[in-house]
């Protein structure tokens, strides 16, 4: 396994390229199943998870290749196999994104339950319900979800849970949607940036969406849809960690082509903690020279401060000059980095989905190990900036979700060098 050994103290300056965004990405390879037509997609991450949904769409049927432009290109060829098999699933929770797509054209669909996760519970009721609103028969068995159903049937859905609705749920419920037969309505809908993208892409097909962005998305059914050249937005959470990474260094980075429209929650708790955030035509310029103000910061739903860059500001967090409050109300236990970071001499405190952060002056570098994705990206930031030597286990963890965030640091001014664990 690699891990990361991080020099800290260098001060990051320069411009900083984005990647295509992983969450849009997935979802949409997923819906390549709703057509046997080639569909050409462009700015796809290469990620550890991209390349195992790309296993998952062969494993159904699909052919999938890069060309010499790094576009992504699926295209079902045989579409007789409806089961998303376990050794598969269980490596990647987002695989559940295929069973809309996959029962909405094939009629029927099995996929193994995901398992737990690093992040906490994560259940699918909320799918699973939608899926049956429109008419699917879902049984449980052997670890399988198993759905069928000869044609859905466009209704109204409500998609809302205990935390507020559903990203994957969203696009999973869309993408079948977009084949039934009549109009089929969703409130309490996802409003993220990757569903918007997701909704575009489902129209480029030839799909009626409408009100996607928004709490209530109109479906208006049609009998088929054809391939597209589609392009993924940018990653607004990788641009969030390069935010916080300027900060976190008193440097200054330019991110090109920035989607601070999607950003706008945690622009705003940046600039309240005295981080200088100025757009510069499509690049954004970010910049700290200066001691960290304390802030208090809820996650929540988009547009809300994203649940995805909670542990990234928690790292920034513990240099402030007071103390902060952090509350996690998208995954009441997403907190691993907590031990990690009081390794380096934070003092984080957690009471049930809060934790209090009290500032620190320093953080000192140590052996610390990742554990989910967001995690670890704090835990290199924080390495970023701790006095002496960071050692990082498990990266493969980051390497889920960040392309090739060594490279792209060490370009403005980091120091980490990647190395197998011995
Ligand atoms: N929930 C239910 N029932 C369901 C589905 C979700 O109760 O059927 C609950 C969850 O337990 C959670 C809340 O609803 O408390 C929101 O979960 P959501 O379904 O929105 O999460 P997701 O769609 O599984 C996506 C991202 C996550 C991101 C969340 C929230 C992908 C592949 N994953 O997950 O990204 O944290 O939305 O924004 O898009 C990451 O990239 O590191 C990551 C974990």
């Amino acid at each position: 396994m690699d891990m990361f050994v991080i020099q800290g103290g260098s001060r990051l300056k320069g411009n900083i390229p984005l990647s295509g965004s992983k969450n849009a990405s997935l979802p949409i390879m997923s819906a390549a199943l709703l057509t046997d037509e080639e569909i050409i997609l462009r700015n796809v991450p290469d990620l550890a998870d991209i390349r195992h949904q790309c296993k998952l769409l062969e494993s159904l049927g699909a052919k999938v290749w890069r060309d010499n432009e790094n576009a992504l290109h699926i295209k079902v060829e045989d579409e007789s196999n409806c089961q998303a098999e376990y050794e598969l699933v269980r490596r990647m929770r987002a695989s559940i994104c295929v069973l809309g797509p996959m029962l909405a054209r094939r009629q029927k669909a099995q996929v193994s339950m995901p398992g737990g996760c690093a992040i906490g519970d994560r259940p699918i009721d909320l799918h699973l319900n939608g899926l049956k609103t429109l008419g699917a028969s879902i049984h449980l068995e052997a670890g399988y979800v198993s759905t069928e159903c000869p044609r859905l049937q466009g209704t109204e859905i409500f998609l809302g849970g205990p935390f507020g609705s559903t990203v994957l749920g969203t696009a999973n419920i869309m993408s079948a949607a977009v084949l039934a037969k009549g109009k089929t309505t969703i409130e309490s809908a996802a409003c993220e940036p990757e569903v918007v993208d997701l909704g575009n892409f489902l129209n480029a097909m030839g799909a009626k969406i409408t009100g996607h962005g928004s709490p209530r998305i109109e479906i208006e059914g049609v009998d088929q849809l054809h391939g597209c050249d589609y392009e993924i937005i940018p990653d607004r959470i990788e641009a969030g960690t390069f935010m916080v990474a300027a900060a976190i260094t008193n440097g200054e980075l330019t991110i090109e082509k920035c989607p601070c429209n999607h950003l706008m929650a945690v622009i705003d708790r940046l600039r309240h903690i005295g981080v200088i955030v100025e757009p510069d035509g499509n690049n954004t310029v970010v910049s700290s020279a200066r001691r960290l103000t304390p802030a208090d910061l809820t996650t929540q739903p988009y547009p809300g401060f994203p649940t995805d860059l909670q542990a990234q500001l928690m790292a920034l967090l513990c240099l402030a000059d007071g103390n902060s409050i952090i509350t996690e109300k998208i995954f009441p236990d997403r907190f691993m980095h907590i031990a990690e970071l009081n390794r380096m001499g934070a003092r984080l405190r957690k009471e049930g989905p809060t934790v209090v952060v009290q500032g620190v002056r320093e953080l000192i570098g140590a052996p610390i190990m990742a554990s989910d994705l967001r995690a670890s990206a704090a835990l290199v930031l924080a390495g970023m900036v701790a006095r002496g030597e960071t050692q990082i286990l498990r990266v493969y963890h980051i390497d889920r979700g960040y392309e090739k965030i060594e490279e792209k640091l060490n370009a403005v001014g980091a120091s980490i060098v990647r190395t197998s664990e011995s």
